[in-house]
């Protein structure tokens, strides 16, 4: 600097002086905002160092780049300095908050909370795994069903009274809600109300020896109260062959009923109707809670019903695609909702159906 003039020296003992007191206090801010006015102050559009460099012009042009230069490192120096220190503070701030949430690896950890199947489902899988052994496969059939299957094809004809006791919920005709007038679909499509019309399926999709077994949810109109739903779940079965006969289906359901409520259950079968059985039968299980004399549970009859059976009607085979003269067989459906109340004696059906967790709970055993 030795040939620099007076004015060339004054900035540059300025810039030194800005350099060391900008740095000095920097070390001592104790927050970002307090940086943040520091560098203002000295960075800033007006800050010192900036003015500075607006007073280069009084500097003789030989020594303009030499001041200049300095005065560049100078600001450079001090950015890296703001920025640094910013981030000392962040990180302190880091460390300071994660001193306060400090993991306790020796506190117990937090339990997985693992569901459990429903009852109803646990009384499928028993059904399933029963008739199983009976050389049973499952076979199952969509919930959305038509007419067809529902009724005509089980002889059930339009208009025939029994359809009252099917009546369930139809699907309206396409575009019929848009339009502000539903009606049920033309083609009858409704929310099957049992699981019979999966017979016509299977002996549809299968060739005979058939022995299905066919669970799945059903739809009735129904008024709900503590033994009605409007949606509940049944079990089909079905075999046919070439000599099935009453006899089989007899000897099939007591031992179902022994597996299902114990090897000493008394059984006995009841004639009964069904358009698509012939002949018909209920089948009942000596009541559980009263074990025989009657009690407000079984009607005080001493008898529950828990199924309707019959061998399969000649037409339903014939609808099926099966020769009656060559072919014969059985069918039988109960509802799983009455085997559920009836295992873990539960008063109200609509407690299934709640999702209340105090409720479902209870069965978390499996059993
Ligand atoms: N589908 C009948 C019902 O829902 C039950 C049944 C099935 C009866 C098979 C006979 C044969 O009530």
């Amino acid at each position: 600097m030795s040939n620099s003039t007076d004015a060339a020296e004054a900035l540059l003992a300025e810039v030194a002086r800005i350099r060391s007191e900008a740095t000095t206090r920097l070390d001592t801010i104790p927050d970002a905002t307090g940086v943040e006015a520091l560098r203002v102050e000295v960075l800033g559009r007006s800050g010192s160092l900036t003015a500075l460099l607006r007073r280069l012009g009084n500097v003789p042009p030989a020594d303009r780049p030499a001041v200049g230069r300095t005065a560049n490192e100078a600001r450079q120096e001090l950015e890296t300095a703001f920025a640094e220190r910013l981030e000392r503070l962040a990180q302190g701030e880091l460390s300071d908050r994660l001193a306060h949430e400090a993991l306790d690896m020796t506190a117990p950890g937090r339990p997985v909370r693992v569901g459990h199947l429903h009852p109803l489902m646990t009384v499928e899988r028993d059904l399933r795994e029963i008739f199983h052994a009976f050389g049973f496969e499952v076979f199952e059939g969509p919930e959305i069903e038509s007419d067809l299957m529902n009724f005509e094809l089980l002889n059930i004809p339009p208009d025939h009274p029994s359809r009252d006791l099917w009546d369930t919920l139809y699907v309206a005709e396409p575009g019929s809600v848009e339009a502000g007038s539903p009606r049920p679909a033309e083609d009858g499509t409704t929310l099957r109300p049992h699981t019979s019309p999966v017979q016509i399926r299977a002996m549809r999709t299968l060739a005979p020896p058939i022995r299905v077994l066919m669970p799945g949810r059903c739809y009735r109109y129904e008024a709900v109260d503590a033994a009605h739903g409007f949606e509940f779940f049944q079990v089909e079965g079905l075999v046919v062959d070439r000599d099935t006969s009453l006899a089989d289906l007899k000897g099939v359901l007591e031992e179902f009923a022994r597996a299902m409520f114990g090897a000493d259950t008394r059984t006995r079968f009841r004639p009964g109707y069904y358009p698509f059985t012939e002949p018909s039968a209920a089948f009942d299980i000596g009541c559980l809670v009263c074990g025989g004399p009657g009690c407000p549970a079984c009607g005080r009859t001493g008898w529950m019903t828990i199924l309707g059976a019959g061998m399969v009607h000649p037409t339903v085979l014939r609808n099926g695609g099966l020769d009656p003269d060559e072919f014969q067989g059985y069918a039988f459906g109960m509802g799983l909702d009455r085997l559920t109340l009836l295992r873990h004696a539960i008063p109200d059906l609509r407690l299934l159906m709640s999702a209340d967790l105090r409720f479902l709970e209870q069965f978390s055993g499996g059993r």
